[in-house]
């Protein structure tokens, strides 16, 4: 991959300079860790298939494990692997105490049920918050593992003193992974949310409206700039590879001159939710040891 340009527009989010102090906070943490506990805290991932985004995704969150000095274990799976093998894996990885925190990156095969796959990942081990457990208690307002995409766009928030209190957000696409935890956690925090999804009529209508835009949704390029108000806070989530390059749900170019900030694809959410990955594997080391 080529490298990013510097961000020098202070409109433009840099999800890399937010991770970079992220994860510099949580190796710091790391050694004190392994000094106080003398083992290092270790993250499992599963892989099943070819999906080259998917390969990429993993290699970079090892990637990112050895900056922060976290053990990582690669596991894979071919395309065809049976729902069995994979729980039994999890299984295994479950009982096994030097092993703190398990990801199955996803999509997996079609004939493959994530939910039943989540749902068998023990919740303490579970950095990426999709267990029904981790979910039901960010619903209640309990955060503990919450998924990673979505807790990065809230730090940045942070980052920038944003408090989306009394807030109008809008968030496009009703995904497990960003858009209905992004909602959850922003109702968290007393925003007034509204979901749109693939099924909404006139969607411009409602994300006109927006203050805070959240889109996840896959679609190229689907966010033009006469779909947002003057001032709206941009975060885009989507990714299309095409031509061996990275484009989001937002015609970046095409918002830019509206916006109060915007966080761009690449170099936006991507490298704030591995930094977070980091802190939750950290967390679940913690919690397995007693801290
Ligand atoms: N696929 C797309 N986003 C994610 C993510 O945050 N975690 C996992 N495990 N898979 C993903």
């Amino acid at each position: 991959m080529e490298p990013l340009p510097e961000v020098t527009d202070p409109r433009v989010i840099d999800g890399r300079k937010i991770a970079q102090a992220i994860e510099a906070n949580v190796k710091n943490e790391v050694g004190r860790f392994i000094k106080e506990h003398g083992i290092k805290p270790a993250l499992a991932t599963i892989l099943v298939g070819e999906h080259p985004p998917s390969k990429l995704y993993v290699k970079l969150k090892h990637w990112a494990c050895k900056r922060v000095d976290i053990i990582s274990e690669d596991h894979k799976f071919p395309q065809e692997a049976k729902q069995e093998e994979i729980i039994e894996l999890i299984e295994t990885l479950n009982r096994r105490p030097e092993i703190h925190g398990i990801l199955v990156q996803l999509p997996l095969p079609k004939h493959i049920d994530e939910r039943e796959v989540m749902m068998r990942i023990a919740p303490q081990k579970d950095v990426d918050g999709f267990n029904p457990l981790n979910m039901g208690k960010m619903l209640i307002g309990r955060e503990g593992f919450v998924p990673c995409t979505p807790k990065g766009i809230v730090r940045a928030l942070e980052e920038f003193n944003i408090d989306p209190q009394g807030m109008e957000v809008v968030v496009v696409g009703h995904s497990n992974v960003v858009g209905k935890p992004a909602a959850i956690m922003l109702l968290n925090r007393n925003a007034t949310v509204k979901v749109c999804h693939v099924f909404t009529k006139d969607l411009k209508s409602h994300t006109k409206e927006a203050d805070i835009l959240i889109v996840a949704t896959g679609v190229r390029g689907l966010i033009k700039g006469d779909m947002v108000k003057e001032g709206v806070i941009v975060f885009d989530v989507g990714i299309t590879w095409f031509d061996e390059k990275v484009y989001g749900d937002v015609d970046f170019d095409d918002v830019l001159p509206k916006v109060k900030l915007i966080s761009p694809v690449p170099g936006g959410v991507g490298p704030m939710t591995i930094a977070i990955l980091m802190e939750h594997t950290l967390m679940a080391a913690r919690l397995q040891v007693g801290d």
